[in-house]
């Protein structure tokens, strides 16, 4: 939520995950799966009190 990653560095994480931080999930998810994902964390907002 509110990341400055930018959406290249989201999608590669996604895909390829992290050397002993995260695991790749190119597997499970195509680019299309990956470009809905983005849109999603792209949508989440803080919640507002
Ligand atoms: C078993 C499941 C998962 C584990 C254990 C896991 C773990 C992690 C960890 C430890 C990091 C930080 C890596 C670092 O040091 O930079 C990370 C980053 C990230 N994860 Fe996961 N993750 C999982 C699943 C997912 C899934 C399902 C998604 C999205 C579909 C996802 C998206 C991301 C993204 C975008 C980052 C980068 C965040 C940033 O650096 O700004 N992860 N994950």
């Amino acid at each position: 939520m509110n990341t400055a990653r930018t959406d290249d560095f989201i999608r590669n994480r996604i895909k390829n995950g992290k050397q002993g931080g995260m695991p790749a999930f190119a597997v499970m998810f195509n680019d299309a799966d990956i470009d809905r994902i983005i849109a999603y964390i792209r949508a989440l907002k803080p919640q507002e009190d």
